[in-house]
C-alpha cells in the first residue's frame, strides 16, 4: 500500500533572536491511508512542529511532506490553504471555535470556505453534529457549553469536509479523564467509521495505547516506532544532526478570513499552548 503520508529529512530551525532552535533534525516517516498513528514524547521534542508542519501550517526548513501525491513543501500559502481546504481536518487542545458562533455556524466555516451552498453546508454540519450527539446544542455558542461540547464540535468542524488525515494536538488535553475517554472514543469511531488517517498528539500513554503505532519524538528525531496492531516493530527514521536552513521561523495563519469577526489565528494559539 503507498503511503498517503511520507515524510523525507524533515527539518524545522527556528531563529529567536540570534538564537536557533532545531525543533526537527531530520524526520523521515511513512503514514498509510486509514491509521491512526500516535506522536509521543517529552514536552519541546518537537511533536507539534511536526504535526503542524504535516498539516501545513508551518514551513518546513529542509525536506518534503507528501500528502495524497502533492508536495506541501513546495506549495506558496494559498496553495496551502487550499490543500488544507481539501485534504485535512485539525483538532486543537484549545478547541479554537469562533467565540460569537454558534455551534451549527462553526462547524459550517470550512464549507464556507469551500463554496458549498448555504443549503448543503447547513444539511451537512447539522449531520455531523447530529453524529456528535449535539442536536440540542447548534445554536449554543462556546461559552454556553462544556469543554467536552465544545471539542466535539471542534470534532464536528474538523470531520465536516470529510478530510482524508485528521490530524490532533493533544485533543482531549483540557479535558478531565472521563470526558477525555469521551472524547477520544469518538475521534477514533469517527476516523474508523469514515476510513480517515488520523494522527494524534498526545502525552497520554493510555491514549496511546489505542494507536495502530506510536511514533516516539526526542530532540527532533524519531527514537522509536512501535507497531501495536500485531505487527513488527521498525525502527524510526533518523539523520544528522547538522545542516537545517534559516527558516521565516513565522508561523503561518490559517485559512482566509471572510468571518465576519475573531480570527482565531489558530497556529499562534496553537503555539501558546
Ligand atoms: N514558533 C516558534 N519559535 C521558536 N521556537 C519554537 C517555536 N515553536 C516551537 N519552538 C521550539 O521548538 C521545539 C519543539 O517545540 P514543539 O512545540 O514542537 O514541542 P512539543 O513536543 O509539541 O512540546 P509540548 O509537549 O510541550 O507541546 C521547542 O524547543 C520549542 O521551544
Ligand atoms: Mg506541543
Amino acid at each position: 500500500m503507498e503511503p498517503i503520508i511520507r515524510i523525507r529529512g524533515l527539518k524545522k530551525v527556528y531563529r529567536v533572536g540570534e538564537e536557533r532552535v532545531r525543533a526537527l533534525n531530520g524526520v523521515d516517516l511513512d503514514i498509510y491511508p486509514g491509521e491512526f498513528v500516535c506522536i509521543i514524547g517529552r514536552s519541546g521534542s518537537g511533536k507539534s512542529t511536526l504535526l503542524n508542519m504535516m498539516a501545513g501550517l508551518e514551513k518546513p526548513s529542509r525536506g518534503s511532506i507528501v500528502i495524497a501525491g502533492e508536495h506541501l513543501e513546495k506549495m506558496n500559502e494559498k496553495q496551502l490553504v487550499d490543500f488544507r481546504l481539501r485534504h485535512i481536518g485539525f483538532i486543537f487542545q484549545q478547541f479554537n471555535l469562533f467565540p460569537s458562533m454558534t455551534a451549527l455556524e462553526n462547524v459550517t466555516m470550512p464549507l464556507v470556505y469551500r463554496g458549498v451552498s448555504v443549503r448543503k453546508r447547513k444539511a451537512a454540519a447539522l449531520k455531523m453534529l447530529k453524529d456528535l450527539g449535539l442536536s440540542k446544542h447548534v445554536n449554543h455558542k462556546p461559552s454556553q457549553m462544556s469543554g467536552g461540547q465544545q471539542q466535539r464540535v471542534g470534532i464536528a468542524r474538523a470531520l465536516v469536509s470529510n478530510p482524508e488525515v485528521i490530524f490532533a494536538d493533544e485533543p482531549t488535553g483540557n479535558l478531565d479523564s472521563r470526558t477525555s475517554e469521551e472524547i477520544l472514543s469518538l475521534i477514533q469511531a469517527m476516523a474508523k467509521r469514515d476510513n480517515h488517517t488520523l494522527v494524534m498528539v498526545t502525552h497520554d500513554p493510555s491514549v496511546a495505547a489505542h494507536a495502530d503505532r506510536v511514533v516516539n519524538i526526542l530532540d527532533g528525531l524519531i527514537v522509536d516506532i512501535v507497531d501495536q496492531t500485531g505487527g513488527s516493530s521498525a525502527p524510526g527514521g533518523s539523520a544528522a544532526p547538522s545542516g537545517g536552513s534559516a527558516s521565516s521561523g513565522v508561523a503561518t495563519p490559517d485559512a482566509p478570513q471572510p468571518a465576519p469577526e475573531a480570527n482565531p489565528n489558530l497556529t499562534e494559539e496553537e503555539h501558546a499552548s
